[in-house]
């Protein structure tokens, strides 16, 4: 259903290695349905739990799997495709990932964007999904505040049920959630 918050956005959503990338075609499919513009990138972690060609179909769009992909433009394309966008979303976003940026490390397609772009124009929010041990981790809780001062946005984690079937705080926010919160950000804008 057409939404206004998203009618003439650009979304990009970032995926990473997690089981939580099945939550994020929904979100993908909702934030089209609403007329958002959404490109989708995935490291090759998440292509492991979802294929490519589910978000490719959903988003209509190619799906960057890699750096070295030319695709759209002559431009390199994680530099075109970080200006475009009026907000990236990285869902689920892995413990690894969560550490990756709070170093500034970009060695793959989705921390290479997220590296691109300019948070003080385009809000990045993030959406970690890991299980308990992994979110109750010093370094995990040192990154994320890190990643605060940083400006990035966090959604979650809640606590729930896990994939590893016990239940603990890192369960992924549900698509709905995550969904109004892209629509507050914008609608603020
Ligand atoms: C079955 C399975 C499930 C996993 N689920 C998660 C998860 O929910 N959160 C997380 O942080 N890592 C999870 N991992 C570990 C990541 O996939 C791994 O750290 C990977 O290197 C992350 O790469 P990426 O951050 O480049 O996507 C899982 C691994 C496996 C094999």
């Amino acid at each position: 259903m057409p939404d206004p918050a998203f009618q003439d956005k650009t979304i990009l959503v970032g995926l990473t290695g997690g089981i939580s990338c099945y939550k994020t075609a929904s979100i993908v499919s909702r934030l089209v349905q609403g007329g958002a513009s959404v490109s989708v990138c995935m490291t090759e972690a998440a292509t492991r739990f979802v294929a490519p060609l589910t978000f490719q179909a959903l988003s209509g769009r190619p799906v960057y799997t890699s750096a070295w992909m030319h695709i759209e433009s002559h431009d390199p394309q994680h530099v075109s495709s970080a200006r475009q966008a009026d907000l990236m979303l990285i869902a689920p976003c892995t413990m690894d990932m969560l550490a990756k940026l709070a170093i500034g490390r970009a060695d793959d397609i989705v921390s290479l964007i997220a590296a691109a772009v300019d948070r003080n124009q385009q809000p990045v929010l993030l959406a970690p999904a890991m299980n308990e041990a992994m979110w109750n981790q010093p370094a995990t809780q040192r990154n994320c505040e890190q990643l605060r001062e940083d400006g990035y946005e966090f959604i979650g984690p809640e606590t729930g049920w896990q994939a590893c079937r016990t239940s603990g705080a890192g369960r992924m926010s549900e698509p709905e959630q995550i969904i109004e919160r892209i629509e507050a950000i914008l609608s603020s804008r």
